[in-house]
């Protein structure tokens, strides 16, 4: 009995829905009749119409008052993180792990350093970047002189790396014990890390675990410096050839051929003791050789 009132509540539903979707008696069309669709319609249309000059509007307005080559908002943020090149990720920290005997083990390093090094090939640098800079000055440009519309940007090429350019040496020491990795420093649009008196900001690397196991840091450019030609940053808009200076360093890992070591960016103006940014200022990671 059940079943069949059941059967027949169903098919009652279906005709509802039928007569509901079009409904012959009163010619109404989904409970309204077609010319009330019509308008319905109209009022709709004319509704998104007015929405949208409404939106477009406003971005105009928002974009008619942002200047593009001035970030209005700025990350707070304001001294720059640090990085390290191979960056290759353990277990949370940096590991720079390779196996001098195993080819492929070193040749994935190497290959991250000579992708990451692409932008500063000497052609392409002194092709995009032919402005006689002047080392040691910051590189104050009030005025857009450069083509385009854009401001000069100082070219940093490969071969200032000396020999971790990977000329030299194309295993960047990775095929021994003298691995070369290299530190970057993030861009901040308008930053000058030390005023005009100090020394320029250089790296500094020390060994927090197994000082024993590293007998020589050299760096590249001399002294670890960071020219100040390449300060400040105006933005990607102001200057699309920026190239960020690098750092390159080489240890001479012996013994166990294991380290821990932070390098640091060292100037005033940046700070390095962040507790929420452990990549503030300064860049901590494991180096260690296999055989
Ligand atoms: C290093 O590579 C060599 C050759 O592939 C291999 O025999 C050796 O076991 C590797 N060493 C380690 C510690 O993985
Ligand atoms: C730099 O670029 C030039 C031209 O694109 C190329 O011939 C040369 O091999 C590149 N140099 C390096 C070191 O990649
Ligand atoms: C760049 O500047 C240096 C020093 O002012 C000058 O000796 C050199 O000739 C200049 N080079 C070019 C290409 O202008
Ligand atoms: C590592 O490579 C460099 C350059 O190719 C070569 O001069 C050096 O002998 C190599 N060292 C070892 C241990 O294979
Ligand atoms: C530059 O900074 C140093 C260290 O903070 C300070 O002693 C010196 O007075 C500053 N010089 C100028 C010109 O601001
Ligand atoms: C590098 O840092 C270490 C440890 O903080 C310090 O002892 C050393 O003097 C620094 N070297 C330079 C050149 O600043």
């Amino acid at each position: 009995m059940a079943a069949l009132k059941e059967k027949r509540t169903c098919g009652r539903r279906c005709e509802d829905f039928g007569r509901f979707v079009w409904d012959s008696d009163e010619g109404k069309l989904m409970g309204r009749t077609p010319e009330k669709w019509v308008y319905i319609s109209l009022y709709y249309a004319a509704f998104y119409v007015v929405m949208t000059g409404l939106f477009c509007l406003a971005i105009w307005t928002l974009m008619y008052t942002l200047d593009p080559y001035a970030p209005d908002y700025q990350d707070r943020l304001k001294s720059p993180g640090v990085m390290v090149w191979p960056d290759t990720y353990g277990e949370e920290v940096i590991e720079i792990t390779y196996n001098t005997s195993n080819k492929d083990s070193w040749m994935k390093m190497t290959n991250i350093l000579n992708e990451f090094l692409k932008p500063y090939n000497d052609t392409t640098q002194l092709e995009c970047n032919t402005y006689n800079c002047t080392k040691g000055k910051y590189f104050i440009q009030k005025t857009f002189t450069a083509p385009h519309h854009t401001k000069w940007a100082c070219p940093f090429t490969q071969s200032m790396l000396g020999a971790c350019s990977g000329f030299e040496d194309p295993t960047f020491g990775y095929n021994c014990s003298m691995p070369c990795v290299i530190i970057k420093m993030n861009r901040i649009i308008n930053f000058l890390p030390t005023n005009q008196t100090e020394l320029p900001p250089y790296v500094n690397c020390t060994i927090l675990e197994g000082e024993e196991n590293v007998a020589k840091i050299e760096y590249f450019p001399d002294n670890g410096v960071m020219d100040r030609s390449y300060f400040p940053y105006y933005g990607r808009l102001a200057q699309p050839s920026y190239v960020n200076p690098l750092v390159a360093v080489r240890f001479n890992l012996v013994g166990e051929k294991h380290a821990k070591i932070q390098c640091r960016v060292v100037s005033h103006k940046i700070s390095y003791e962040n507790f929420h940014d452990p990549y503030e200022g300064k860049v901590i990671f494991y180096l260690k050789a296999l055989k």
